[in-house]
């Protein structure tokens, strides 16, 4: 595979699986590693944004990081898609919740992005991008979710710049009055670099935090609500 290593992965061709896991954290990357994958060995350390790659229930699979923004999940899922070969990213993180529908808890599939970025504006297109998620990987989470008995809600999301807004900024209003689940910093930039490459994605989304009513999870609870969804993406791996 042409240009590898890049200069954000230092791993040897075939070092990934077909299908990557990407949570934000590189901490929550060796968590997945050392709690689902066998034989899971660390194949990019850069910048400590770890990546393994093992098998689950005997299928190769990687997990690698995202890092927090739309800036850094556009690198390392342009390197993966581009000079790695990887098919399947399969986003695992977060979200605060925008609709009065949602709870804490909740795992939400992101169908579509909506985003105040301006990550796009690289294709040079006279319109609006609306970059979607993959359906078979849709299709895969919502019959993983059913077996494993998993309330997934599908639907579509936000992809922010701005997680601490200032000023008279707020999209909320428009947002909720859309239909929109929920906001992270992620999923736009993912699905069009997977729409460019002719690859698939999708984010999967914890509900951590609830900006309709204030509350957010305890940090203990994140690791047990962190853990079903983990199960449904490694069930569709
Ligand atoms: N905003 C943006 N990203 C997030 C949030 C939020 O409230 N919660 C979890 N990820």
């Amino acid at each position: 595979m042409a240009n590898i290593p890049t200069p954000h992965i230092n791993a040897p061709e075939g070092a990934f699986a077909r299908t990557v896991l990407m949570p934000g954290d590189p901490l929550r990357s060796k968590f997945i590693a050392e709690t689902y994958l066998e034989n899971a060995e660390l194949v990019n350390n850069v910048r400590g944004v770890q990546g393994y790659t093992g098998t689950y229930k005997g299928k190769k699979v990687s997990v690698m990081a995202s890092g927090m923004g739309m800036p850094s999940i556009g690198i390392y899922s342009y390197e993966l898609f581009n000079c790695y070969g990887v098919e399947n990213i399969i986003r695992v993180g977060t979200a605060g919740a925008l609709s009065p529908k949602l709870h804490l808890r909740d795992v939400v599939a992101g169908m579509s992005a909506y985003t105040d970025s301006n990550y796009g504006h690289q294709f040079n297109f006279h319109g609006t991008l609306a970059p979607a998620c993959s359906y078979k990987l849709l299709s895969d989470a919502v019959a993983a979710a059913d077996k494993l008995g998993v309330p997934i809600v599908p639907g579509p999301i936000y992809s922010s710049d701005v997680f601490y807004a200032q000023g008279d900024y707020s999209s909320t209003p428009i947002l909720q009055k859309l239909g929109i689940m929920c906001v992270e910093m992620e999923a736009y930039a993912l699905y069009l670099n997977a729409a460019a490459a002719g690859k698939n994605a999708l984010a999967l989304l914890t509900i951590s935090d609830s900006l309709v009513t204030g509350e957010s999870l305890p940090a203990e609870d994140r690791q047990t609500t962190f853990t079903r969804m983990m199960e449904i993406a490694l069930e569709i791996a």
